[in-house]
């Protein structure tokens, strides 16, 4: 969903905004661009078509100086090519985007008329125009100056990982009279905007300086020594800095190198404690993988470990955490859990709810945070709310806290970046403690998510009807998981081979039933995902009311078959695939018939109830491996951001 990088201080930005910018390429990868206040005083851009490796490597010799901002870019208005590159430029003004303007095609239609001149397509380019006009530089006759230097750089056919975009110097600009200082400028601009931004805005005018702002799309300012970050996450600053500040929705902040002052759109100053984040360098980096998929795939027993770490209390057989807000008392009362979550947040979430539903006895249902926020849902007193969702950032989600909060719903957050939006909205909730995911498709926090409802389910089961004899069960095999997803991991080799297999098919279907299900569904979305192969996950049980059809030898189906009550019932299943030559893998526990499947991963046994976090894992490997024979960037697959910020 677009990266907006920017730095403040008096070393060349120039390194540091490209770092950043790699840092952040998992949000976007369509295109990247920079703008710094040359040591002249005058503009420098240069953008592309092209990933920031490219643009890095592009960069003449001069390209230096700062204040700079920088951008890279997942398309939503404007298909991706040089012009359509952010930074945009009006005199100047410098912008970089993330979000949508809602109603930019008439705010271009009013700046068109009244003389200003559009280059790119995107909705973003209205802002540099509004915030130009509002800062006082009055549009050129026969229309705004741009930085067309992408432009006339050739049509935007540059492939990735090299750029064609050239270099603008653009004008320095003393017309300061009469303009309102930039804070102000960019606040008067903003008013007339509907829709999501993140912002980072640079006025050659005012070298010592970036205006921020944020409507929905994450920004975080980071705190140096006598220098000042702006980023869309974190990891753009870790590397500088563990001091950060997140901005909340309508606030403007004016960044410079000493220091930073917020305030809201209308012009309340508004105050932040800075937030000491923890950080290990290394999780920002592959570590000698060759990707992060599989680099995070392999953390799982570690981040298992870490979602477990202190929560267990033995003595009662439950689980504590720490950051509900619920008491007891308040736990007895709810009648109903409804989870909410986007892709693999909602597959977890489907998890989370049959884990309450058998280990508390509480009605608890999932659904896509989408689907709810537009349904005019009743929202009842009795229920609890959970907003899952890794990036905490995700637009849909967030959107469905702020419904369930003004219809004086309760809602807790199980997410995984901590001070993140969700986060800081919900009344309480639990972090996954995973770390940073970096790759686009989620692995390890999908698991971390399952392990920390396995927790809410216990504790909320203890405070309901669960035993301390079936407390002490889960826990024993909570205790168990890290170990067992090791001994997984270490088919990875075979599970490769058999991915080798089935990347040759146009496609495959997941079955899986009741514990299976939701991760059939999670597997056949990690397939999609990244190998780009159609992947259809249906209820076991469905398959003979309509996609039985489709089985036959060219199409094989991955069977999630947990060793529960429900095996011989999945077995029946796999005859009926059988029955159309269809080929079958089972992901499951205990010994085949070699009738019914074609191939076989085990899976360690544990309690029926966390049976599906490790069943779930062979089936990441195989997404996985599958992507890699079939030569995709799996870290960054096709149209896909990690974090949605927008509708
Ligand atoms: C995007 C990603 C999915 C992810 C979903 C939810 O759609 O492509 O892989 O599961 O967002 O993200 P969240 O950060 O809310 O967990």
């Amino acid at each position: 969903m677009c990266g907006i990088v920017a730095h403040v201080g008096s070393r060349d930005c120039v390194p540091i905004l490209l770092e950043g910018l790699a840092q952040l390429e998992y949000r976007g990868y369509d295109s990247a661009g920079l703008a710094v206040v040359s040591r002249s005083g005058g503009l420098r851009v240069h953008k592309a078509k092209t990933r920031v490796a490219g643009l890095g490597s592009s960069l003449p010799a001069r390209f230096k100086g700062g204040p700079g901002i920088g951008h890279t870019r997942w398309a939503t208005h404007g298909e991706p090519n040089d012009i359509n590159a952010h930074p945009h430029v009006v005199g100047p003004v410098a912008v970089v985007h993330n979000g949508i303007i809602e109603n930019a095609d008439e705010l271009r239609a009013k700046l068109i008329a009244e003389g200003a001149e559009f280059t790119s397509e995107t909705d973003s380019e209205v802002l540099a125009h509004l915030i130009a006009r509002a800062a006082g530089h009055a549009p050129a006759p026969g229309g705004a100056r741009q930085a067309d230097g992408a432009g006339q750089a050739g049509a935007g056919q540059a492939g990735a990982g090299q750029a064609n975009g050239a270099t603008d110097d653009l004008e320095g600009g003393a017309d300061l009279e009469g303009g309102a200082d930039l804070e102000e400028a960019v606040r008067q601009a903003l008013t007339s905007v509907v829709g999501t931004y993140g912002i980072a805005v640079l006025d050659a005018r005012y070298p010592d300086r970036v205006v921020a702002a944020r409507n929905g799309s994450p920004v975080v300012l980071g705190i140096g020594n006598k220098e000042m970050f702006v980023a869309s996450d974190v990891a753009a600053l870790v590397r500088y800095t563990r001091q950060v500040v997140h901005l909340d929705d309508g606030e403007v902040a004016t960044v410079r190198a000493n220091g930073f002052h917020t305030s809201t759109l209308d012009a309340r100053t508004t105050t932040h404690e800075p937030l000491l984040i923890e950080a290990d360098l290394r999780s920002y980096t592959a570590d000698g993988y060759t990707h992060f998929m599989r680099k995070e795939i392999h953390e799982q027993p570690r981040t298992v470990e870490r979602a477990l770490r202190g929560r267990l209390e033995e003595r009662f057989n439950t689980a504590h955490l720490g950051g509900l807000n619920i008491d007891a008392r308040e736990a007895r009362a709810i009648q109903r859990v409804k989870i909410l979550g986007c892709g693999s947040a909602y597959y977890a979430g489907q998890v989370g709810a049959q884990l309450i539903e058998e280990l508390a006895r509480i009605p608890a249902d999932a659904e896509t945070a989408s689907e709810f926020r537009y349904r005019n849902p009743v929202v009842e007193a009795d229920t609890l709310y959970i907003a899952v969702s890794q990036s905490g950032e995700t637009h849909d989600t967030l959107a469905a806290v702020r419904e369930l909060k003004r219809k004086g719903g309760r809602v807790i957050g199980v997410v995984n970046a901590v001070g993140s939006a969700i986060a800081r909205e919900c009344e309480g909730g639990v972090y996954l403690h995973a770390g940073p995911e970096i790759s686009v498709t989620s692995t390890k926090t999908f698991t971390a998510t399952c392990v920390v409802f396995s927790l809410l389910a216990l504790h909320l089961g203890r405070i309901h009807d669960l035993s301390p004899a079936d407390g002490a069960r889960v826990i024993a095999g909570l205790h168990a998981l890290p170990g067992q997803v090791t001994e997984i991991l270490s088919e990875e080799e075979r599970i490769a081979g058999l991915a080798k297999d089935f990347a040759g098919y146009p496609g495959m279907f997941f079955v899986g039933r009741v514990r299976g299900w939701p991760i059939a569904r999670e597997g056949a979305q990690k397939l999609k995902e990244v190998s780009y192969l159609h992947a259809e996950a249906y209820p076991a049980s469905e398959l003979k009311h309509g996609p039985l059809a489709l089985v036959g030898p060219d199409l094989p189906t991955v069977a999630v078959v947990p060793g529960d009550e429900l095996r011989d019932k999945n077995l029946s299943t796999l005859g009926e695939i059988k029955a159309r030559r269809g080929r079958i893998l089972v992901v499951g526990h205990g010994t085949l018939d070699p009738r019914l499947a074609d191939d076989v991963v085990e899976v360690p046994k544990n309690e029926p109830e966390l049976d599906p976090i490790l069943l779930s894992v062979p089936l990441q490997l195989l997404a996985y491996h599958a992507a890699v024979t079939l030569g995709n960037d799996v870290d960054k697959p096709r149209n896909l951001a990690k974090s949605v910020t927008v509708e």
